[in-house]
């Protein structure tokens, strides 16, 4: 980040932290992207949901999820009662597109971060979703495969976290279906004694 946003990301409000995304250029990405793609939903959601970074359509339309892994996160939600307006905020690892849709490199994500750790804070969300292995590596800083990360209750900053498969790998890997369904009840059963207690 250039100097003089960097000391302030932790202090910025919903507006001034959106607007320091849109004139982000702190990493090569901003060179490539159309637009940055902030993040949508409740801004007091319980749920909070991290993908990686925009694709093709979401770089085109500068909204998270809305290509064709979005059309399953949508049903993915609500498969367990959500919805991405009401229940829910979504974000990414990487507010630009990386070229061809490649992952984000690790000095990427990095640049990336005090954005995605403002977002977490202003929406104090009480349960974290992380969606696919780049999100999950990214926030528990770890090399572990999906397999071995998902199926239980992890802990970013206080705040409880669990991983489950990227819909665009679901999109290619009907087969593993059945186990993201597990992960969603999980997390939804997660949230109910969350919230009761
Ligand atoms: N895949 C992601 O990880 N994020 C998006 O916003 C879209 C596709």
């Amino acid at each position: 980040l250039p100097t003089n946003q960097q000391m302030d990301v932790v202090a910025m409000d919903w507006a001034q932290l959106r607007q320091a995304v849109t004139s982000c250029t702190a990493c090569p990405l901003s060179q490539t992207r159309k637009q940055t793609v902030f993040g949508t939903g409740d801004k007091a959601a319980s749920w909070l949901f991290i993908g990686e970074g925009p694709g093709a359509r979401e770089d085109a339309l500068g909204e998270p999820f809305v290509g064709q892994a979005g059309k399953l996160l949508d049903n993915m939600l609500q498969a367990i009662g959500l919805k991405r307006d009401q229940d829910v905020y979504i974000a990414n690892i990487v507010k630009c597109r990386p070229p061809g849709n490649r992952n984000p490199q690790p000095l990427e994500a990095e640049q990336c971060r005090p954005y995605l750790l403002r977002q977490i804070a202003l929406v104090q969300p009480r349960l974290i979703v992380a969606l696919g292995k780049v999100a999950a590596e990214n926030l528990l800083a770890t090399g572990a495969s999906l397999a071995s990360l998902r199926g239980q209750l992890h802990d970013f900053s206080g705040i409880p976290l669990i991983v489950t498969y990227h819909p665009a790998y679901l999109l290619r890997t009907l087969t593993d279906k059945a186990r993201a369904w597990e992960d969603l009840c999980f997390a939804r059963s997660t949230m109910q004694s969350l919230l009761a207690s």
